[in-house]
């Protein structure tokens, strides 16, 4: 029987996996219309219980330029989830309609359950504050295109640590590569959880937490910007305190790197200043182009799809 693989963690990919859908992204935006029907009669279900708009309305524009066609829901009060339904219940009549599911879910572990009911692979498009590994393969797609290498650099990651999944999946598979340093920039409140703090000390990596971009800014290649992750906070006082911890504008940007790349997993609320969007260094909406191009490659690697040479 053929093996059903789901992307719940990033770590569910090699390295070589990784390099593979890089690969195949590249090839894609180079030899579009060998792609054209490549998913022709397949069918792509989305199932978030969450808002989204790049990780779903991406998965949907990558399934329909593969070929393919796209169902599902795009909040969890138009689904039966409404009426009590479980996940596992979800998933698994939803596997009998579409051939790959992509879901997103405010609780950790969730897409672990419905990929235990079901043979069609799962896509964990962000659970709880956990992992969102498609939008980590986005990242890498970005750094690779930007850099062209994903080792030997200085990241910086600033805002909201302690609840900003991206972040915290971005560090686990940035951990493999090499003499990659972290900077971590957060209010003390809103740092990584102590358990990336554990992987980041297991690995022996090169990091370091400031409370300021100020005294981080000269030494980055990448400022990975999050948003304050306003529906995770107990208290709305909390929320109101901290929000505004970090505003990105070109002051800030005088001691950057020339070569800086910009990133933010979008959306943005007030984090980064609009007047940097103009700046060459500012690469948040190249990301969200290429969170398309990735998901493209990612249907095709697990139906088990590959090009015709
Ligand atoms: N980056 C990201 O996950 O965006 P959405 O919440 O809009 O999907």
């Amino acid at each position: 029987m053929k093996e059903i693989r789901n992307l719940i963690n990033i770590t569910d990919l090699t390295l070589e996996e990784i390099d593979g859908l890089i690969d195949v992204a590249n090839d894609i935006v180079e030899n579009h219309e060998a792609y054209e029907d490549i998913c022709a009669h397949k069918k792509l279900a989305t199932l978030f219980f969450e808002p989204s708009t790049r990780t779903r309305l991406s998965f949907e524009a990558a399934m329909l330029e593969l070929g393919g066609s796209v169902l599902g829901f795009s909040e969890a009060s138009s689904s039966s989830a409404a009426k009590g339904e479980s996940v596992s219940d979800t998933i698994q009549t939803v596997g009998c309609y579409a051939d790959i599911i992509a879901m997103r879910h405010p609780k950790e572990g969730a897409p672990i359950v419905g990929a235990r009911r079901t043979t069609v692979p799962i896509i964990n498009g962000g659970d709880g504050g956990h992992f969102h590994p498609t939008q980590t393969l986005t990242d890498l797609l970005t750094i690779k295109r930007k850099k062209g290498r994903l080792d030997n650099m200085t990241v910086g990651l600033c805002g909201d640590l302690k609840f900003g999944r991206t972040v915290h999946s971005l560090i686990e598979a940035m951990l493999r590569y090499e003499n990659v340093k972290f900077v971590l920039i957060s209010p003390q409140e809103l740092q990584v959880p102590d358990y990336i703090k554990e992987r980041l000390n297991e690995e022996g990596a090169d990091w370091k937490e400031v409370e300021t971009l100020e005294e981080a800014m000269s030494e980055l290649d990448i400022l990975y910007m999050t948003r304050i992750q306003r529906e995770r906070f107990f208290n709305e006082e909390d929320y109101i305190r901290l929000k505004d911890s970090f505003i990105l504008d070109l002051k800030k940007l005088e001691t950057a790197k020339e070569d800086l790349v910009i990133m933010h997993p979008l959306p943005r609320v007030n984090e980064i200043s609009t007047e940097v969007d103009d700046d060459p260094r500012a690469c948040y909406f190249f990301q969200a182009l290429c969170g398309k191009h990735i998901r493209m490659a990612l249907i095709l690697f697990l139906l088990g799809i590959k090009r015709e040479a």
